[in-house]
């Protein structure tokens, strides 16, 4: 029996997870977009990856670029996970890039506030379903901000509390 879609949006929003936002630069232009799929993978060699539906196409770049960066957000960043989820325009997400981002060693650009970032080649891309898993093997790496992490559970986005 196929699981119903609606049922596995539900349960598999009761993970709850950090907010990246992940960026690439594809002949000199910055893009980038919204991810929580973000994972560690290896330490020895350093891999990482996140997932992009076939449709996103800043997933796209990431494959005609063949870098990435992943930037993890701070809860006061919110406003960057609606920028790149979609409520800004290519041209906003673009300009604002342009404006903050920062190059390590790949070119994808670095977001200054990000409470960590990983500058990433592209070590393979996967086919997935509905999406590709992109894993990077990262050459850089930073951060270490003193604030408090954005997360997102059950559709909404979250702060930490005390247990
Ligand atoms: C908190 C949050 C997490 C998201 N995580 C992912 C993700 O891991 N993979 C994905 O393909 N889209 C994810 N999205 C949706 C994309 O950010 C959104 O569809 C984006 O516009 C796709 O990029 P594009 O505009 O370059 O196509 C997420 C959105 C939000 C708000």
């Amino acid at each position: 029996m196929a699981i119903d879609g609606i049922e596995l949006r539900r349960v598999l929003g009761q993970f709850a997870t950090g907010v990246t936002v992940v960026t690439t630069r594809l002949e000199g232009v910055p893009q980038g977009m919204t991810a929580n799929s973000f994972t560690s993978v290896s330490l020895d060699p350093p891999l990482v990856l996140f997932c992009a539906d076939k449709r996103a196409r800043s997933g796209m770049l990431v494959g005609a670029a063949g870098c990435f960066a992943i930037n993890v957000l701070a809860e006061e960043q919110r406003h960057l996970s609606d920028l790149f989820a979609g409520r800004g325009s290519d041209e906003q997400r673009r300009a604002l890039l342009d404006e903050i981002g920062q190059d390590a060693v790949t070119g994808a650009p670095v977001l200054p506030g990000a409470l960590g970032w990983l500058d990433c080649r592209l070590e393979r891309a996967i086919d997935a379903g509905d999406h590709v898993v992109y894993f990077g093997e990262v050459v850089a790496a930073g951060g270490g901000e003193p604030a408090a992490p954005l997360l997102y559970f059950r559709s909404s986005y979250r702060r930490l509390g005390p247990l």
